[in-house]
C-alpha cells in the first residue's frame, strides 16, 4: 500500500494577466473550482500512475462535514483513491485561492480548515503495518507527519517527504528530525534553499544545497527544477539527472504533486530510482498542459509510452 498522509483542498482558481502585487487589485473573468491539496493531487496522480490496480492507494487526512468536503472524497474515490482514513471533523474543508498569470505562473494562499486536524494518532497501527511508501507534505501540521513517519518507518515503510509548501521558522527546530525520519527528500529550489537555511547552512545552488539536506536523509534526496528537469543525489554519492518534456506550460499548479505521485507508485512498484526519476519528470511535465492541479495528471498507459 502507498499511504499518503496530507491535505485535501478544493482550489479556487482565478486566471490573471500577471499576479497582483502587495496592494493591487486585479480584475479576472470568473474562477474556476477545481480539486486540489497537495496530498490529494499526489494520492491521485500516484493511483492514476500504477501499473498494478491491486497495489492499494490510501489518503489520510481530514476534511470539514460540507459540500466542499464531500465532493473531495467523491473525487478521491473516482480516481480510484481509498478513503477509509479521511475523517469527517468540525471545521471547514481545506480551500486554496490560487491565481495564475498568462505565463503558467501561479501564487497560492491556503485556507487550512480540516487539514489542521489531520493526525497521527486517528491511525490505527494496523493500517500502518501494510504500509510499503509513506508520503508526506508540509500542508498538514508537521509534528504529525514526523510523527506518523516515525510509525510508519518502524514498521517497514519506505518515507518519501515533498517538503512543500516551503517550511518557515515556526517548522525550523522539528526539521531535523524530520529529514532523519525521511528515506527520499524531493523540494524545488526555492524549498531547497529555504530549508537548508533554517539548518543555519548556506548554500546558492540549489542542487549544492539538496546534496546536504539528503545527507541527512535516508536514501537521499531530490531537487526539481521545473523545465530544466530534476536532479537526484544518494547517500551513496551517486547523482542522476531526468529531463522535463519540452512542454508550452498552461498551469504548472499540481507539477509537484504529480512529480511526487508517479515517483511513489514507481517506487512501490519496485522500479530503481533512475527510471522512477525520468518517469517522474517527464510525467510532471504533462501535467501542465491542462488547467488545474489534478486533469492534466497522466495515466499509466500515457507515461508507459513515453519511457
Ligand atoms: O501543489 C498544488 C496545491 O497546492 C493546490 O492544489 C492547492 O490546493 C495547494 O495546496
Ligand atoms: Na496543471
Amino acid at each position: 500500500m502507498i499511504l499518503v498522509f496530507g491535505s485535501i483542498n478544493l482550489d479556487l482558481v482565478a486566471r490573471v494577466r500577471a499576479i497582483p502585487r502587495p496592494g493591487e487589485t486585479v480584475l479576472s473573468e470568473r474562477y474556476d473550482l477545481s480539486f486540489g491539496g497537495k496530498g490529494a493531487n499526489q494520492a491521485v496522480a500516484a493511483a492514476r500512475a500504477r501499473r498494478d490496480a491491486a497495489l492499494a492507494v490510501r489518503m489520510a487526512s481530514a476534511v470539514g462535514e460540507d459540500d466542499f468536503g464531500r465532493s473531495a472524497l467523491d473525487n478521491l474515490a473516482r480516481n480510484g483513491v481509498d478513503i477509509a482514513a479521511v475523517r469527517k471533523v468540525a471545521l471547514p474543508t481545506g480551500c486554496a485561492f490560487i491565481t495564475v498569470s498568462e505565463a503558467g505562473e501561479n501564487a497560492i494562499t491556503v485556507a487550512s480548515g480540516a487539514n489542521l486536524a489531520v493526525s497521527s494518532d486517528a491511525l490505527p497501527d494496523a493500517l500502518l503495518d501494510g504500509v510499503r511508501v509513506l508520503v508526506l507534505q508540509m500542508e498538514v501540521p508537521p509534528a504529525e507527519a514526523l510523527a506518523v513517519a516515525r510509525r510508519a518507518r518502524a514498521r517497514g515503510a519506505r518515507v518519501l517527504l515533498n517538503l512543500a509548501p516551503a517550511p518557515g521558522e515556526a517548522e525550523a527546530a522539528l526539521l531535523p528530525e524530520l529529514l532523519a525520519e525521511t528515506d527520499l527528500l524531493v523540494a524545488n529550489e526555492h524549498e531547497a534553499l529555504t530549508a537548508l537555511a533554517l539548518l543555519g547552512e548556506t548554500e546558492t545552488d540549489a542542487a549544492a544545497a539538496m546534496r546536504r539536506l539528503a545527507a541527512r536523509c535516508g536514501e537521499g534526496g531530490i531537487v526539481t527544477l521545473g523545465r530544466a528537469g530534476a536532479v537526484a543525489c544518494t547517500t551513496t554519492g551517486e547523482t542522476l539527472r531526468a529531463a522535463a518534456l519540452p512542454v508550452q506550460a498552461v498551469d504548472t499548479t499540481g507539477a509537484g504533486d504529480t512529480f511526487m505521485g508517479i515517483l511513489a507508485a514507481a517506487l512501490a512498484e519496485g522500479m530503481a530510482l533512475a527510471p522512477a526519476l525520468s518517469r517522474a519528470c517527464a510525467g510532471a511535465s504533462l501535467a501542465c498542459l491542462s488547467p488545474g492541479a489534478q486533469q492534466g495528471m497522466p495515466l499509466c498507459a500515457e507515461l508507459d509510452r513515453l519511457a
